[in-house]
C-alpha cells in the first residue's frame, strides 16, 4: 500500500512522531552561510544541549552520507531524532534527496515506527517529487512470503514532510507523481523477487496482463503455440527443456499525437540454471533475478501509464526458463530465428541473447524512434563494472548523449561500453550464419554485438547489460536488497524527456 504523505510547512521540534528525520546541508564553509530558519532548530535546547554534544563528538558537519541517530528520551514529541547530511546545499541533486527519503523510511522501518516526520532546509522545494520517490522505495520490503512472527510487527504508514517555507503550488501532483514512478520500480522488484517455482513464464505474462488491465494499457500476449506459429525459434529452444513454456508479452500506451515512439525490450529468464551447460550449485538461487530486464518493462509500463506521457511506449519482452532436460536444446545445435539468421548454439548458458535476439527481430518491426533492450545478460560484466553499476552500449553517438543524460538525471550508475567491431569475427560459425557466443574475454561486448545483428536498419538502439545492479546483497539509499528495479529511473527519464 502507498504511504499517505502530506507536505506542509512546520517545525520539525514540535511535532509528534515514532521518528523524525531531518536533512541539513554542509555546516563547514562547504555550504552557504547558516540559514534563518532551519528544520533542526529547537532540538538542541529541547534535547539540553545533548544534539550539540553529539555532532561535536561525531564530527557530524552535514557532508554527505553522514548521519547521526538519537533517542530523545521523552523531552520532544518525537521519540528518535535522525540528521543526515546532504553535502553542499548548491551541489543536492535530485538523487541525493531521494537518497536521503529512502534512508529516513528504512530507518524508521527499522525502529517499527508507524508515522514518520521529514524535515527539509530551504532549497528543496522543488524536489518534492524525489522526496516521495525515496520514502517509497526506502520503505520497500518483500514480505510476501513471510508468515507468524516473520512478519513485520509494524509498517511505516504515514510521513509527513515539514518545509521552512510555504508548500509549492504543485506539491500534491509533484507528490503523486514521485509515488507513481516509485510504484513502477517496486512492481519491477516483486516480480525479480518472486521465487521461480511461483513466477514463471506464463505467470510472469500474467502479471503483465493484470497490470495492463488495471491502468489501461493494450496488452498482448502470445502463448507458446503463437511463439511457435510467429516463427520465434530461439524463444522456442532456450525454453524447451522446461514444462513451463516460452511466452512472448507486447504492452503498448498510445497516445493521440505522440511526438515519439520509444520501444523498450526486457530477458525474461524466469530461471537460469545454464540448461546442459549447467551453473555451478553456488549462488544459482540468484538466477530468479534472471527476469529482471522483463520486469523492469512491466514496472516501466506502469508508470506509463499512470503518468501519460505524450510519447507513444511499447514494453515487449520474452520469457523462457532455461532448464537441463532430456528436451533440452544442447551446445551444438543450430536454430533459426525470427530475423531468419541460423544461430549455432555454443553454450547454453548464453541463453539471454538468443530470446533477446528474436524480441529485437519483433520489436524494431515497430521502426521505434528509440530502441532500449534490458537484460542481466553477462557475469563479465559484472567483472567489468562491479555490482552496482550497469554497462550499456550504443552504436549511435547522438543517441548515446541522450541516454547518457537520462541516466545522469535519474541518478542511476551506468556506464557506456564500447562495441568493438575486431571482436566480431569470434561470432563466425563454421556451420551457421552465426555462433551466439565469443571467447571469454570481452564477453559483454560480445553479446552486445551479437544482439546488434537482431536490430535490423533500426539505428538508435541502446542495450543495457544490467547483470550486477538488478540485484543487490544490501541495501544503500533507494536500493533495496535483492531485486532492485535498477534502469527504471532512467527508462522513465528517457520517455519524460522525449515529451510529457
Ligand atoms: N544470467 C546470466 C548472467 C548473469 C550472471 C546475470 C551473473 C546475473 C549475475 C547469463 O545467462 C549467463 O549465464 N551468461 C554467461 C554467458 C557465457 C556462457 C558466455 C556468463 O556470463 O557466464
Ligand atoms: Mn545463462
Ligand atoms: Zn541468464
Amino acid at each position: 500500500m502507498p504511504l499517505k504523505i502530506l507536505v506542509r510547512t512546520g517545525q520539525p521540534v514540535k511535532e509528534s512522531a515514532d521518528v523524525v528525520a531531518v536533512a541539513t546541508y554542509r555546516t563547514d564553509g562547504g555550504g552557504r552561510k547558516k540559514p534563518e530558519k532551519s528544520p533542526l532548530d529547537g532540538f538542541d535546547r529541547a534535547l539540553g544541549g545533548a544534539l550539540g554534544k553529539r555532532m561535536k563528538a561525531d564530527e557530524f558537519r552535514g557532508k554527505k552520507d553522514q548521519s547521526l541517530s538519537i533517542g530523545t528520551l521523552g523531552k520532544v514529541k518525537a521519540d528518535r531524532l535522525i540528521v543526515y547530511g546532504l553535502g553542499a546545499a548548491a551541489d543536492v541533486t535530485d538523487a541525493d534527496v531521494r537518497a536521503f527519503a529512502a534512508k529516513a523510511a528504512r530507518a524508521a522501518n527499522a525502529e517499527k515506527a508507524k508515522r514518520l516526520v521529514i524535515g527539509l532546509p530551504a532549497g528543496l522545494e522543488g524536489k518534492l517529487r524525489s522526496v516521495a520517490e525515496g520514502l517509497e522505495l526506502g520503505a520497500y520490503r518483500f514480505t510476501k512470503y513471510l508468515t507468524g512472527d516473520r512478519r513485520p510487527k509494524a509498517e511505516l504508514a504515514q510521513v509527513t514532510v515539514l518545509l521552512v517555507g510555504k508548500p509549492p503550488a504543485d506539491a500534491k501532483a509533484a507528490v503523486e507523481a514521485g509515488q507513481a514512478v516509485a510504484t513502477g520500480v517496486i512492481l519491477s522488484r516483486d516480480l525479480s523477487n518472486t521465487p521461480p517455482n511461483d513466477l514463471y513464464p506464463e505467470t510472469l505474462a500474467d502479471a503483465a496482463r493484470v497490470m495492463s488491465k488495471e491502468r489501461g494499457l493494450k496488452c498482448q500476449v502470445f502463448d507458446f503455440k503463437e511463439v511457435q506459429k510467429r516463427g520465434m525459434k530461439l524463444l522456442e529452444a532456450v525454453g524447451q527443456g522446461s514444462i513451463r513454456k516460452p511466452h512472448f508479452v507486447h504492452m503498448s500506451w498510445t497516445p493521440a499525437n505522440p511526438k515519439k515512439r520509444i520501444v523498450f525490450v526486457g530477458k525474461g529468464i524466469t530461471f537460469d540454471t545454464g540448461g546442459i551447460s549447467i551453473k555451478p550449485a553456488a549462488g544459482m538461487g540468484e538466477m530468479k533475478h534472471d527476469m529482471s530486464g522483463a520486469a523492469n518493462v512491466v514496472g516501466l509500463m506502469a508508470i506509463v501509464a499512470a503518468l501519460k506521457p505524450n510519447v507513444e511506449v511499447h514494453g515487449i519482452f520474452a520469457a523462457a526458463e532455461n532448464m537441463p532436460d532430456g528436451g533440452a536444446y544442447r551446445p551444438g545445435d543450430i536454430f533459426g530465428s525470427l530475423d531468419g539468421k541460423t544461430v549455432e548454439i555454443v553454450n547454453t548458458d548464453a541463453e539471454g541473447r538468443l530470446i533477446l535476439a528474436d524480441a529485437l527481430a519483433y520489436a524494431r518491426e515497430l521502426k521505434p524512434d528509440l530502441l532500449v533492450d534490458n537484460a542481466t545478460l553477462t557475469g563479465a560484466c559484472v567483472v567489468a563494472l562491479g555490482q552496482t553499476c550497469s554497462g550499456w552500449y550504443s552504436s549511435n553517438d547522438e543517441t548515446a548523449t541522450e541516454f547518457a543524460a537520462a541516466a545522469k538525471e535519474a541518478g542511476e550508475t551506468m556506464w557506456r561500453m564500447p562495441l568493438l567491431e575486431e571482436l566480431k569475427d569470434q561470432l563466425k560459425s563454421d556451420c551457421a550464419d552465426i555462433k551466439h557466443t565469443g571467447d571469454r574475454w570481452g564477453g559483454s561486448i560480445s553479446a552486445a554485438l551479437f544482439l546488434r545483428e537482431f536490430i535490423g536498419e533500426t539505428k538508435n538502439w541502446v542495450h543495457a547489460d544490467i547483470a550486477g545492479p538488478a540485484m543487490s546483497d544490501r541495501a544503500s539509499g533507494w536500493v533495496s536488497k535483492g531485486g532492485t528495479g535498477h534502469a527504471v529511473l532512467t527508462f522513465w527519464k528517457l520517455v519524460e524527456r522525449a515529451g510529457v
